[in-house]
């Protein structure tokens, strides 16, 4: 009976039906409102920088909340509350002149793109009519994908680091892709860079090596910033891609501290990092690579930490891991090391991938976010989907079990001894999404998956105060075929006991779902809504990527 009653207090909420249209949805004694918007000043000068139908100008743009929020992250400092904030990527259609079809002509423009991108640093006060940015806080900080940074760990000055602008390759610029993020137990953030390929071209052709192919140098760049800045003309600047592809970690309580790189965490297209403790306080950080048949890492410190004491090294000294899920459910992790890899220690960080495939580990439908359950010895990765799951190339297996897998999946390990720096595990899936109104098969889902809570893509994913797992999608949303009674992209809460998933909000047409964390008190939640259709949320004009909050009416914690 205590179960049973428990089980039905951990969704105190009633779950709410799928959306199709171009608001939230939340359930019923739940109220949101947007927090901030891109565009929207940081500082009094750029109170007016934003324009419905330009967006920012380029004066204004590293000013203003960056564009496409992502992972996100509360802190609470010297009695204030900062927000930290990733801005994935720009949207050149949204911030440059249509007659542009999408590409710089200028290096204004091109600065003006790399101003939206990178990081907002934030205060926020619950003024009495719900939270709102501070503007002109001390606390307040745009990093961009010029701010001056420096690195540390084995591959930090190495040769391949190095390039004709910083000789001895400890002072790279920029952290580009910001995607997930996480925090460290000593209170400060983890913006993870994920597809950071993107932003390199060459206006020379040349031969991509080994390493630039695999982690996709040498295609075509997304914004030709290589045409007005030549850091990131491959065929002038070869090392400099091995500059990013890192997690960074920044220090939200002082506005003029200087980023890290951290070398020891592995180079790859970066989701999260979730950090916690092993049992004998070595610090541990989860990572997934997201890319279709990339691996999943787990770092772990050589010294061991308590509050209070010292952080130098725990995130420079320590061994990266690389996951093997066997087929019977146990699992391993495997050390990169010169040893393991035949490769030297700087090539094995730099090349993460490369020395992941030859010690063996597990292709998987592309690791997103890795959450940790507070409550419990376990963690889980949001496995997005993967449409070259099968065949030769890539075939199926025990963690990624389907071909042209459109759905994905939620893998959770248990690691041996209740210690995350155990090298062992047993594994199985929290979830296989699906479509049970479309299919009979395996592609319905597994049996905690209903017509009523199904969901495809799962993306962003963290545990509350109370050990509920939130999951944040970003997939599919035409509500057509296989996707047919799924709507809009949406949040939902999983009960890890008992496997139960409730839907608890809906984006808007054409949003992801992306971060999430709460104020200190648990009452309100903060969710990213990153890349909205329409003209959400203003209703006239170019659609925003916003962050919203979102509070029970009753007052209580949320969830
Ligand atoms: Fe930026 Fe893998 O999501
Ligand atoms: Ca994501
Ligand atoms: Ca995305
Ligand atoms: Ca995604």
């Amino acid at each position: 009976a205590t179960s049973a009653r428990a089980q039905a207090a951990a969704f105190d909420f009633e779950p709410i039906g799928i959306a199709t249209d171009h608001s939230i949805q939340v359930p019923s004694g739940h109220s949101w409102k947007t927090l901030v918007r891109f565009g929207d000043p940081l500082f009094s000068e750029a109170a007016d920088a934003y324009s419905n139908e330009t967006a920012v100008p380029a004066a204004m743009s590293d000013k203003v909340f960056g564009e496409n929020t992502d992972g996100m992250e509360f802190f609470e400092i010297d009695g204030k509350t900062v927000i930290t904030v990733n801005s994935e990527y720009a949207n050149p259609e949204i911030n440059l002149p249509a007659a542009n079809e999408g590409t710089p002509k200028n290096a204004d423009e091109v600065m003006l793109l790399k101003n939206i991108q990178g990081v907002t640093i934030m205060e926020v006060a619950d003024t009495g009519n719900g939270y709102e940015v501070v503007v002109d806080s001390p606390f307040n900080r745009r990093i961009t994908h010029e701010t001056q940074m420096t690195m540390d760990g084995p591959a930090a000055g190495s040769a391949l680091v190095r390039t004709n602008a910083d000789p001895e390759g400890m002072s790279p610029k920029g952290t580009m892709n910001n995607c997930g993020s996480g925090k460290t137990l000593w209170g400060t953030y983890l913006t993870c860079e994920e597809n950071f390929n993107g932003y390199f071209g060459t206006t020379t052709e040349k031969e991509p090596t080994d390493g630039e192919k695999r982690y996709g140098i040498g295609g075509q760049s997304r914004y030709a910033y290589e045409v007005y800045d030549e850091r990131f003309d491959i065929s002038k600047e070869p090392n400099e891609p091995h500059r990013h592809g890192w997690v960074t970690e920044i220090d939200p309580s002082d506005a003029s501290s200087v980023p890290v790189k951290h070398t020891a965490l592995g180079r790859f297209k970066h989701e999260n990092a979730e950090m916690v403790q092993a049992a004998d306080g070595r610090i541990v950080v989860y990572m997934g690579d997201d890319e279709r048949g990339e691996f999943i890492y787990r770092y772990v410190s050589n010294a061991t930490w308590a509050a209070g004491q010292p952080t130098e090294g725990l995130l420079s000294e320590g061994t990266l891991y690389v996951a093997k899920f066997n087929d019977d459910m146990t699992g391993e992790w495997l050390a990169l090391t010169p040893e393991t890899t035949g490769m030297s220690l700087e090539d094995l960080l730099v090349f993460s991938r490369l020395a992941g495939s030859k010690v063996g580990a597990t292709t998987m439908d592309r690791p997103e976010w890795i959450a940790a359950n507070p409550m419990k010895v376990e963690a889980y990765c949001a496995l997005t989907n993967n449409s070259k799951r099968g065949g030769d190339k890539m075939p199926t297996n025990a963690a990624n079990p389907r071909e042209t897998n459109n759905y994905g999946q939620i893998v959770r390990w248990r690691p041996e001894g209740e210690d995350h720096a155990a090298d062992t595990f047993t594994w199985d899936l929290y979830v296989m999404a699906g479509n049970p109104k479309v299919y009979q098969n395996e592609y319905a889902g597994s049996p905690n998956v209903t017509e009523g809570n199904m969901f495809n893509s799962p993306d962003g994913m963290a545990f509350d105060s109370k050990g509920m797992l939130w999951i944040q999608t970003d997939g599919e949303d035409s509500n057509e075929g296989e996707f047919e009674g799924q709507g809009n992209n949406q949040m939902l809460v999983g009960n890890p006991e008992t496997g139960e998933i409730a839907r608890f909000l809906t984006a808007p047409k054409g949003a992801e779902v992306t971060g999430l964390c709460w104020s200190g008190d648990g009452k309100v939640a903060f969710v990213g809504i990153q890349h909205p259709g329409g003209s959400w949320p203003d209703g006239a004009g170019l659609p925003r990527s916003s962050i919203i909050a979102v509070w029970r009416d009753d007052g209580q914690a949320i969830g």
